[in-house]
């Protein structure tokens, strides 16, 4: 982990993706991504719930099984399921079940109310990656995925939380949705690096959901991504030709 510290004082800049299954996780381990999460986002992405708040931790251990196989080289990031992590005792026994599945780090979303389970984690052996600005988990409370950071008072919770963070030991922190100049003061307080999504380019690395990178969830994409496939379009066209070659015998 102190290797991601050194690649952000070097400017070094880091790259995630995210996987939920074999294919996906050994073909971005072989075209060189440095992280990669299995995030909750599977519940979107993959398994058609509205948002992440209905994922369970019994989901998120199969698919992180699944990942883990296709993965040599990157650093595989389990990511702790919304209701996985209330307690320090629940959080070390979460982040515990996700390592046996094969992750070498586990991602839990929130800030300094969350640096005893960040701790308790730590002192369990396991490395943590934290995730604070937009909290998918809190979608609901929040009324939806709003930017954060544009008032001083959200812009200095922020702020404390980054430092919070660090403190308590998380090696990496995703920041996700907040504006590009609170992702630039968090960046520049922070000796971890900062792993943005959504949240411009002052970050030491970015993060996306790999089906929103290649169009593979054609339904909804986020404004800030620009895809760099078109793959559903090629599954479609695909399934089509195999259609029409199959009735015409
Ligand atoms: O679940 C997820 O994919 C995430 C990333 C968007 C950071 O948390």
């Amino acid at each position: 982990m102190e290797d991601f510290r050194e690649r952000k004082r070097r400017g070094d800049r880091i790259t995630a993706l995210t996987a939920y299954d074999y294919p996906t996780a050994r073909l971005l381990d072989e075209s060189g991504i440095d992280m990669i999460l299995v995030g909750d986002s599977v519940g979107m992405v993959v398994l058609g719930y509205e948002d992440t708040t209905s994922v369970t931790l019994a989901e998120m251990v199969h698919h992180t099984r699944a990942a883990a196989r296709g993965v040599k080289r990157a650093l595989l990031i389990g990511d702790m399921p919304i209701h996985s992590y209330e307690t320090e005792q629940q959080s070390v026994a979460t982040a515990k079940e996700l390592i046996d599945a094969g992750a070498k780090a586990v991602k839990l979303e929130g800030g300094a109310s969350e640096c005893g389970k960040i701790e308790a984690i730590i002192a369990a052996g396991i490395p943590v990656m934290a995730h604070i600005g937009m909290l998918p988990q809190h979608v609901r409370e929040e009324g939806g995925y709003k930017v954060k950071g544009k008032t001083p008072s959200e812009l200095e919770a922020l702020l404390k939380d980054a430092k919070q963070i660090q403190s308590a030991g998380a090696f990496a922190v995703v920041l996700e949705i907040v504006t590009p100049e609170a992702a630039r003061q968090v960046t520049s307080l922070l000796e971890i690096p900062t792993i943005g999504i959504g949240s411009g380019s002052h970050c030491d690395g970015q993060i996306l959901v790999t089906h929103d990178l290649i169009g593979l969830f054609p339904w909804f994409t986020p404004k800030f991504v620009s895809p760099e496939a078109r793959v559903a379009d090629d599954i479609r066209r695909a399934a089509q030709a195999f259609i029409r070659r199959t009735k015409a015998g």
